[in-house]
C-alpha cells in the first residue's frame, strides 16, 4: 500500500471530511469572514487546509500543530492569493498581459513564489484565467485581457512560472487556475450575476486558457462562483468531472472558491447544506473553501444515501497526493526556512520597476509631449493618484508591502532630481468636495508641462467591484477640465497618467490630453516605473490586452466579432451601427505607442497552400521610422473567410517583438502550424477545413492598420 492509501486507510470520517476543508485566518480578509480559530481542529486532525495566512513564523506553527500534535500528523496545505506578487508587488495581471511576453510573465510568477514560498505558503489561487469582454466587470483587472488566445499563451507562462519545475521544490507553490469556468460573461458586467453563453463561446472563448493550463500541469482548478445556464460551476458534474476530468485529462485538486458550495443553496439548487456538499463532490470538487459544508454536510449526506465513502476516498487521495507532490510530508517546513538575502529582494524590486515600466499602455502622444522635454524646469503634478502610493498596489494587494510602494510624485523626485515639482491633489479620488480645485489649478501658471494622475481607486476593480460607468469618479472631471483650460491658455502639454484595473470609458479625456498613458495599477515600483517612462529613460512598449469603449453602450465590444449580415455602412440606414456613436473603439486591442514610429511593408506568406500538417511562415519588414530607439509588437491574425461556421472577423493566432534603432530595418517572422486554423465545426467537434484564410498582420486589431496575405487550406 502506498503512503496515501495507509493514510486513507487509518483515517476517521472526520478527519478524512478536514482534509477536504479549507478555513482561513484572519491575516487577510477576502471573503465574509465565516470561521473562528482554527488550531484546536489543526491539533484535532479536522482541518487540513488554510487560507489567508501569511509569514513564516506563523505558518510554521500551524504547520507544527498539524504535524506534530495531529494523531496522523499529515502536513497542511496553506495558500493564499498571491496574484501578481506577494510581498513585491509586480502590476496587475491585465497590466502585465500589456507585455506581450511569455517570458517575463513567467519571470514574474517564479518570482512570486520564491518569495511566497519563503514565506512558507504553498498554494496560490493564481492564475486567473477569465476572459473579459466587459469593462465594467471589476475582475477584468485580474485577468488577461479579452482574448482566449493571449489568455492560454498567459495561463502556460504563469503555471510555469509559479510551479517552477519540480512542485516539491522550497520556492514552488501549487497554482490554481481560476475561475472555471466563464465567470467573465457575468451578466450586465455584475460581479457574481447568472452566465448564460453559448456552448460554443464557452469551448472557443473561455476554455481555452484553461486547457492551457491543464496541458502545463497546473496542480490545481477552482470552479467560479458563478452559474452556467442555471447550473452553478461548484456543483457543474458535466463540466467538471465529464470535461475538466474526463476529458481535458485535469487529474489535480479542484478547491471551491470562498463559500462556493454553502452558495449552492443561494443559487437555489440545494435545500440544505447535506445537499449542496453532495453535489460539490459528487460534481468533483475537493476541497471546500471556507463553506464548512464538507464537515457538516457530508455525514448527513452520507445518512441519506446521497454520497458514499468511496467518493469522500476520491477526494482525500487527491488533496493527500498533492500535498505529496509537493513534498510537505518528507519535509513539512521546507517552505519558510529559507530567509531571503537584501540581494534578492533587490533583485526583485528591479524586476518590478521593469516590468511595470513595460506594462504601460501609451494611447495617445501629440507634439511629442512625451517624453517630457530637457528644458522643463517645472513640473507640474496634480490629482489625486499623484501621491498616492497606497493605491499602487491595485485592487488584490495580498501581502504587499504597501509601505514601500513608490508613489507618482516619490518616482518623479527621483528622477528628475533638477526638476522643481509642483504638486497637489486638488480633489480626492471619489469625494464631492471641488474646494481645491483652484489652488491645484493655479499649479499650471507656474509649471511648464503638467501630469495629470487621474483614475479609479485600487478598490474600485477587482472583487465585488463592477462599476455601471467605468469613467472618473468624484470630481476627477472637474479638476482635468480646469487644467486643460488653464494649461491651453498657457500653451503648457497637459499629460495624462490615467490609473485603473479596467479600460475607463473617457473619450473626452482622451480628446483633450496632449498626452495618455495608461498606467492601471503598477505595483510596489509604480512611481518609479512611470519616471522612467516619462522622463524617456524607458520607451514605452505596452500593448491593450482589451478593447477601450467610448461608452457603456458598446460593451461589449471585442476584436473577435463575427461578421454582420448587414455590415456598417454609413450610406446604409439598416446596416449594422448606432445612430449616436461610431462602432469603433477608442482604442482597438493591441493598440499602444511609443517613442519612435514604425512602418510595417512586405507581407509575405509562403507557402500559399497548406495541408495541415504544414507550417505557414510568415514574414513582414518592419522599419523604424522615427528618430529614437524602440520595440514593435507585431500581431499575426487570421480570418477565415467561408466556413462551415461563420468566423470572427479577426482571430489572434500570435505576436512577436523587434527593437530597432532610428531609420533601421529587419524583417521579422512568425510561423503558424497550420492546424491552428482548425475550429469547432457545426456540431462542435474539432474539423481543419479547406477554404481560403487571409493572414493579417500589424500593430493593432484595427483592420485599417493590417497587412493582408491570403493562404489556402487543402484538405
Ligand atoms: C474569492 C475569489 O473569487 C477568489 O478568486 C479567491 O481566490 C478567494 N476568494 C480566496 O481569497
Amino acid at each position: 500500500m502506498s503512503r496515501i492509501e495507509q493514510l486513507i486507510d487509518a483515517m476517521t470520517l472526520a478527519e478524512k471530511l478536514g482534509q477536504l476543508t479549507m478555513t482561513a485566518s484572519s491575516y487577510t480578509v477576502t471573503g465574509p469572514i465565516i470561521a473562528g480559530d482554527s488550531t484546536d481542529a489543526i491539533r484535532a486532525g479536522t482541518i487540513g487546509n488554510l487560507l489567508n495566512m501569511v509569514g513564516s513564523g506563523p505558518v510554521g506553527e500551524m504547520q507544527r500543530l498539524a504535524v506534530e500534535e495531529s494523531r496522523l500528523g499529515i502536513p497542511l496545505l496553506i495558500g493564499l492569493d498571491i496574484i501578481h506578487g506577494h510581498r513585491t508587488l509586480f502590476p496587475i495581471p491585465l497590466a502585465e498581459a500589456a507585455l506581450f511576453d511569455p517570458q517575463a510573465w513567467e519571470l514574474t510568477a517564479r518570482e512570486a513564489a520564491t518569495e511566497a514560498a519563503s514565506d512558507g505558503l504553498a498554494m496560490t489561487f493564481a492564475p486567473m484565467l477569465d476572459i473579459s469582454r466587459d469593462p465594467r466587470w471589476g475582475r477584468t483587472a485580474e485577468g488577461p485581457g479579452e482574448d482566449a488566445w493571449l489568455g492560454a499563451r498567459m495561463a502556460q507562462a504563469k503555471v510555469r512560472g509559479f510551479q517552477g519545475h519540480d512542485l516539491a521544490a522550497h520556492d514552488s507553490l501549487a497554482a490554481v487556475a481560476k475561475h472555471f469556468c466563464a465567470y467573465g460573461p457575468v451578466t450586465a458586467g455584475r460581479d457574481y450575476a447568472s452566465v448564460d453563453i453559448s456552448e460554443r463561446t464557452l469551448r472557443e472563448v473561455h476554455v481555452p486558457p484553461f486547457a492551457a493550463a491543464v496541458a502545463a500541469g497546473v496542480a490545481a482548478i477552482m470552479p467560479a462562483f458563478t452559474d452556467l445556464a442555471g447550473i452553478p460551476m461548484t456543483a457543474n458534474k458535466a463540466l467538471l468531472r465529464h470535461y475538466l476530468r474526463d476529458q481535458l485529462g485535469f487529474d489535480g485538486v479542484l478547491v471551491s472558491d470562498y463559500n462556493a458550495i454553502g452558495e449552492l443553496l443561494r443559487h437555489g439548487v440545494a435545500a440544505d447544506l447535506p445537499e449542496a456538499a453532495a453535489q460539490a463532490l459528487k460534481a468533483g470538487v475537493d476541497i471546500d473553501m471556507m463553506a464548512d459544508a464538507y464537515r457538516r454536510g457530508l455525514p448527513i449526506a452520507m445518512d441519506r444515501g446521497l454520497v458514499i465513502m468511496e467518493e469522500i476516498d476520491e477526494s482525500v487521495w487527491r488533496v493527500l497526493r498533492l500535498k505529496e507532490r509537493l513534498g510537505l510530508f518528507d519535509d513539512p517546513y521546507r517552505r519558510g526556512t529559507n530567509p531571503e538575502t537584501a540581494a534578492v529582494l533587490a533583485g526583485r524590486r528591479r524586476l518590478a520597476r521593469s516590468v511595470a515600466a513595460r506594462a504601460m499602455v501609451l494611447l495617445k502622444n501629440e507634439q511629442h509631449a512625451l517624453p517630457l522635454a530637457g528644458s522643463i524646469r517645472r513640473l507640474g503634478v496634480i490629482g489625486p493618484l499623484a501621491d498616492a502610493a497606497d493605491e499602487m498596489g491595485g485592487p488584490w494587494g495580498a501581502a504587499g508591502v504597501t509601505a514601500s510602494h513608490v508613489s507618482v510624485v516619490t518616482g518623479l523626485r527621483q528622477g528628475l532630481p533638477e526638476t522643481e515639482l509642483l504638486y497637489a491633489a486638488g480633489v480626492s479620488i471619489n469625494g464631492a468636495d471641488r474646494a481645491g480645485i483652484a489652488g491645484a489649478v493655479g499649479i499650471c501658471d507656474a509649471a511648464d508641462a503638467v501630469l495629470l494622475c487621474l483614475g479609479e481607486a485600487a478598490n474600485m476593480s477587482g472583487e465585488a467591484a463592477s462599476r455601471a460607468n467605468p469613467n472618473l469618479p468624484g470630481q476627477q472631471r472637474a479638476l482635468a477640465e480646469a487644467v486643460f483650460e488653464r494649461a491651453r491658455a498657457r500653451a503648457i502639454p497637459v499629460i495624462v497618467i490615467l490609473f485603473s484595473g479596467r479600460p475607463l470609458m473617457v473619450p473626452w479625456l482622451a480628446a483633450k490630453a496632449d498626452a495618455l498613458l495608461a498606467a492601471w495599477f503598477l505595483g510596489s515600483e509604480a512611481g518609479n516605473a512611470i519616471a522612467d517612462v516619462v522622463t524617456g529613460r524607458v520607451a514605452p512598449s505596452g500593448r491593450t490586452p482589451i478593447t477601450w469603449p467610448r461608452a457603456v453602450g458598446q460593451v461589449p465590444l471585442f476584436f473577435a466579432q463575427r461578421p454582420s449580415g448587414r455590415p456598417a455602412d454609413a450610406q446604409d440606414h439598416f446596416t449594422s451601427k448606432y445612430l449616436d456613436l461610431p462602432n469603433e473603439p477608442l482604442y482597438p486591442f493591441g493598440h499602444g505607442l511609443t517613442y519612435t514610429r514604425f512602418t510595417l511593408a512586405d507581407l509575405r506568406v509562403t507557402p500559399t497552400s497548406v495541408g495541415e500538417a504544414d507550417t505557414i511562415q510568415v514574414q513582414v519588414e518592419v522599419t523604424n521610422a522615427g528618430a529614437c530607439a524602440g520595440e514593435e509588437t507585431v500581431f499575426l491574425f487570421s480570418h477565415d473567410l467561408v466556413a462551415s461556421v461563420a468566423r470572427p472577423v479577426l482571430e489572434l493566432k500570435g505576436f512577436a517583438k523587434i527593437t530597432l534603432q532610428p531609420g533601421e530595418s529587419a524583417s521579422l517572422s512568425l510561423s503558424l502550424p497550420a492546424s491552428q486554423l482548425r475550429f469547432l465545426g457545426p456540431d462542435l467537434s474539432s474539423i481543419f477545413e479547406p477554404g481560403e484564410v487571409e493572414i493579417l498582420v500589424g500593430p493593432c486589431a484595427d483592420r485599417s492598420r493590417l497587412l493582408v496575405a491570403t493562404v489556402r487550406l487543402r484538405a
